[in-house]
């Protein structure tokens, strides 16, 4: 099947590639030509593991092209993806949907026979009858379908993500766009992958109700590892404990320093904006939203009382800054806020992270980049892993106790263990986790 994919980021760029390797003829399209002229010369230009691969077995094979020009991609191609960027509109926090708009506007006077236009980029509720009332606007003649077609990849797993996805969610509206998607994903049949088509309002709502229930999820497991170290519990085994009851399900339940990266914090917001206009208020949406604003910025106070009263002058060495591991995106990191926080109270910041560091100076200022966690350590008076990269599972503890001014360490992500760090002589301070070995903490309160 004839396919071309309209915007070449993340989704889209991701999308095509694995509808290529499926054995499609795939052409990917974007407006900017210095994008596509690198995608042409094999140059991928975010970080997604196993994406260059991909793209170039597929390129290589003809199957997987590249082009600005619109025309030719879109009419001769039987679906036509829109997988364009609905960023947080400035101010408001609604969807920006004018990316998506414009691309309808585009494509309209190439369709020239049945086509079905599926949005794949994620999109408020109704989204697909402006989109179809653009089209039909723009080009009356148009024998055109609107589907919608929400993607549910994680970066860093996207590949994995698209071709063993849990499930296909197609919203149609035109019973004749059923059995175009059923041929655009009939190689994952062999998967077993559920199509599930419905309504088309119901699939984008689909959307954005899973990434809010995933972002309720982690929020409910930060707050409860709250209150572990209040109590002296750890969150862990709560997570473990509740998570192997079926109804509930042990994804999802890490606690951390706050959920960030390109979806949950805008799809949440996105949703709760949709929800009030209709009248029909998300309130455990709402408190999700600002618990994980606020959680952000707690950690860099988090780190300050480890340290001691007062942190001004001193120096914070931070692992990981992305969002989370083997992305170098820092949208919405929690990073972000720590560093923030830490110099605000004065702090002296140092950070190391395998692929963000380019993102991040784009977004954080002052910052001393490190080539690797050695040199970032280098007379800290706290180390504090942010992100749970491999690269940082197995620390050389005995070097950094060596390099740093304080042994400190500040685990956000649970990474180690309190005994195996203590052994070297750091104090090790995670989430939701006693600070202190609890049979240690029992008696020495017996005594
Ligand atoms: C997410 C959804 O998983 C995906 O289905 C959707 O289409 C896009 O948004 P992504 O943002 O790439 O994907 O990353 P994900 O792995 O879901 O992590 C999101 C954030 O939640 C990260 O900051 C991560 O560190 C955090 N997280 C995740 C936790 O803090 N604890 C967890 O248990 C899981």
């Amino acid at each position: 099947m004839r396919i071309a994919v309209i915007g070449s980021g993340y989704v889209g760029l991701v999308s095509g590639a694995c509808l290529a390797d499926f054995g499609h003829e795939v052409t990917c399209v974007d407006s900017d030509d210095a994008k596509i002229a690198a995608l042409k010369r094999g140059s991928i230009p975010i970080y997604e593991p196993g994406l260059d691969q991909l793209v170039a077995k597929n390129a290589a094979a003809g199957r997987l092209l590249f082009t600005n020009g619109l025309d030719a991609a879109v009419s001769s191609a039987e679906a036509v993806f829109i997988a364009v960027g609905t960023p947080s509109r400035r101010g408001d926090g609604h969807a920006d949907l004018s990316y998506v708009y414009a691309v309808a506007r585009d494509i309209a006077p190439s369709i020239r026979r049945f086509t079905v236009v599926i949005t794949k980029s994620t999109v408020p509720v109704g989204t697909g009858d402006e989109v179809e009332r653009i089209i039909r606007e723009a080009n009356p003649d148009a024998d055109v379908a609107v589907v919608s077609n929400p993607e549910f990849l994680r970066e860093g797993a996207a590949i994995e993500d698209f071709k063993r996805p849990d499930r296909i969610v197609i919203g149609i509206e035109d019973e004749r766009a059923r059995a175009v998607m059923t041929e655009v994903y009939r190689p994952l049949y062999l998967n077993k992958a559920p199509l599930i088509f419905t309504a088309r309002r119901t699939s984008e709502l689909i959307k954005y109700a899973a990434n809010a229930f995933l972002a309720m999820k982690i929020t409910f497991i930060n707050e409860i590892a709250d209150l572990c170290e209040a109590v002296g519990s750890n969150v862990q085994d709560v997570a473990h404990g509740i998570g192997l009851d079926k109804r509930i399900g042990g994804k999802f339940l890490h606690a951390g320093p706050g959920y960030g990266g390109s979806c949950f914090p805008k799809d949440t917001l996105a949703l709760v904006k949709t929800a009030q206009d209709y009248g029909s208020p998300l309130r455990l949406i709402e408190t999700t939203v600002a618990i994980n604003d606020q959680r952000k910025r707690a950690m860099a106070r988090k780190v300050s009382r480890a340290i001691g009263a007062d942190i001004r002058g001193k120096t914070v060495a931070l692992l990981g800054l992305t969002f989370k591991p083997n992305t170098d995106d820092m949208r919405d990191s929690p990073a972000i806020s720590i560093v923030q926080g830490l110099q605000d109270g004065g702090a002296l910041v140092t950070a190391f992270d395998p692929e963000g560091m380019e993102a991040a100076k784009a977004c954080l200022s002052d910052v001393i980049y490190a080539p690797d966690p050695y040199t970032a350590a280098e007379g800290a008076d706290a180390l504090v892993l942010v992100t749970e990269w491999d690269a940082f599972r197995a620390l050389d503890f005995p070097r950094l106790k060596s390099l740093m001014g304080n042994p400190l360490f500040v685990d956000l992500r649970n990474v180690y263990r309190r005994d195996l760090i203590a052994r070297h002589g750091f104090r090790y301070v995670s989430i939701g986790r006693p600070t202190e070995d609890i049979a240690v903490a029992l008696s020495s309160a017996a005594e």
